[in-house]
């Protein structure tokens, strides 16, 4: 057993928010995103397993779709999940901030450390949750899990209307980017101090303890934990979970 996969030492404890409840309008028509099935089991099902993998993770609260608490609550139910994590459901908001807000809002005072995980990255592998949360640990108020980018970034004047050229304004020095994931994980007092005063709309939780001056870090993240966004990623992860059960086989 790894180090960082140890159970929680005497007086931290760990929870996991996972904001479930977009609708997944860049994946097209259907039922919303996190309830899609992957290899015939819900995306939200496999997040939350995901996060339940990590042994320090005791407590899980799973941000629902507005109107399918109930709905989620009964897919908890129906699917086997670790025994030693107890599960919280509750409904989402309009944004994705506001979602997590809600889950944050769901937390029992004896958790310490939040990891906040996107229902939309199922496949994540855990010892990149442990990563994020030994670092944490360690003292680092926020702590993503990160990649280097492939492509070059081009920062550009966004277009008036959608085809047109959009004239190019920089281009930042690709080795000192990264492209940011999920779980992130937080010191519970600073995510929530984060959520009480940024007004802002953001992408990440991440960025608003930057707001509040606060130190954040980077841990190598993890090409399986790609975002499910558009169509193609639907294909990309029955693979991973293809090559899993292959592997598994062995
Ligand atoms: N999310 C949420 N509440 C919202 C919007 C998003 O809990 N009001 C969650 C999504 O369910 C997802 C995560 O935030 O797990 C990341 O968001 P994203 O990938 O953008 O998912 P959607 O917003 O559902 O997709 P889209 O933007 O294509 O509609
Ligand atoms: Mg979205």
């Amino acid at each position: 057993m790894s180090d960082d996969s140890r159970p929680s030492p005497a007086g931290t404890r760990t929870a996991a928010v996972i904001p479930a409840a977009g609708r997944g309008v860049r994946l097209g028509p259907g039922a919303p995103k996190a309830l899609r099935a992957l290899g015939g089991t819900p995306m939200l099902i496999h997040a939350v397993r995901a996060m339940a993998a990590s042994r320090a993770v005791s407590l899980v609260v799973v941000v629902a779709p507005p109107d399918g608490a109930p709905e989620v609550k009964s897919l908890l139910d129906a699917h086997a999940l670790p025994e030693r994590t107890d599960f919280v459901v509750v409904p989402g908001g309009d944004s994705r901030q506001e979602s997590v807000r809600l889950g944050l809002d769901a937390l029992p005072p004896d958790y310490d450390i939040v990891l906040v995980h996107d229902a939309a990255r199922p496949l994540v592998p855990v010892d990149t949750v442990d990563a994020v949360i030994e670092a944490v640990r360690e003292g680092a108020p926020a702590v993503v899990p990160a990649l280097p980018l492939a492509d070059t970034v081009k920062e550009v004047e966004p277009a008036a209307a959608p085809g047109e050229p959009e004239p190019v304004v920089a281009t930042p020095e690709r080795s000192r980017l990264r492209a940011v994931q999920t779980p992130q994980g937080f010191e519970r007092a600073a995510l929530v101090q984060a959520h009480e005063t940024v007004t802002d709309d953001v992408t990440d939780d991440a960025s608003m303890i930057e707001q509040l001056g606060l130190r954040v870090v980077v841990v190598p993240g993890h090409e399986e934990a790609f975002k499910v966004t558009r169509p193609l990623d639907l294909v990309l992860a029955e693979a991973v979970l293809a090559r899993r059960r292959l592997n598994d086989g062995f």
